[in-house]
């Protein structure tokens, strides 16, 4: 079954754990509040009931065991809910989508990091995805060791508030995540037009105006 029509927005989210994504989507719904224009901000994995319960299971470091087929098949099945329930009808009601990551995180984390290669997870996309795609992606690689020391204090501090485990991603090792950097590199490189690459290590703010310049000069006028 093909998508439907979409004539809303489209905008992810990609980077290393750590990397600022989330602060930065939330100052770009501020952004999109002030000029009173529709937004629907959302994350993968997680954003539906459904998801939160899938979400769970990936991110808790008791899951250990998950093979990484296992793994990839559950990212999207996790992507196929909040397609159905938060991402299509979004775009159907002429919205701008802000995910928190979506398949290029899969293709860096299970494709890259868990090295089971590009080609089974952009064959995933096809299928369960049904070719939907971002319009624009901010992928944001500042530097991996500060990055991922931001990540593990902040994962620390998430057990410690809520007793959630969502640390499993956080305690593979460098070699882990030097592959999923490399794979989101080679993402960039092929998809420049979509994909504008973040690097380095600028202040929240100058990120932040950087992504509404962008922002502005891509987003279709009416
Ligand atoms: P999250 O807490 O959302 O990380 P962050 O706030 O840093 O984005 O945890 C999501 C974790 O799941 C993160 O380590 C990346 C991983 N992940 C995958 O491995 N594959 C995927 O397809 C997605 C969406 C996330």
């Amino acid at each position: 079954m093909p998508q439907p029509p979409l004539s809303g927005f489209f905008i992810t989210f990609e980077g290393l754990d750590g990397s600022g994504k989330t602060t930065q989507i939330h100052r770009l719904a501020h952004h999109l509040q002030a000029l009173h224009l529709h937004h629907t901000v959302t994350r993968q994995p997680g954003g539906t009931p459904i998801g939160d319960r899938i979400r769970a299971l990936l991110l808790d470091s008791k899951s250990a065991g998950i093979a990484p087929h296992a793994e990839l098949a559950m990212m999207f099945a996790d992507r196929a809910q909040s397609i159905q329930e938060v991402i299509a009808p979004a775009l159907a009601a002429a919205k701008i989508v802000l995910c928190d990551r979506f398949t290029d995180s899969t293709e860096a984390y299970q494709g890259g990091g868990r090295q089971l290669g590009s080609d089974v997870v952009l064959a995933m996309h096809q299928l369960v995805c049904r070719g939907l795609q971002p319009d624009l992606t901010f992928l944001l690689l500042p530097d991996i060791s500060a990055a991922l020391a931001r990540a593990r204090r902040r994962n620390t501090r998430v057990t410690e508030t809520t007793g959630a485990d969502e640390s499993r991603f956080e305690a593979e090792h460098d070699a882990f995540f030097h592959r999923v950097h490399d794979k989101y590199r080679e993402i960039a490189l092929r998809e420049p037009n979509r994909v504008i690459l973040i690097e380095g290590n600028d202040t929240i703010d100058a990120v932040h105006k950087l992504i509404v310049q962008v922002f502005s000069d891509r987003m279709p006028k009416k």
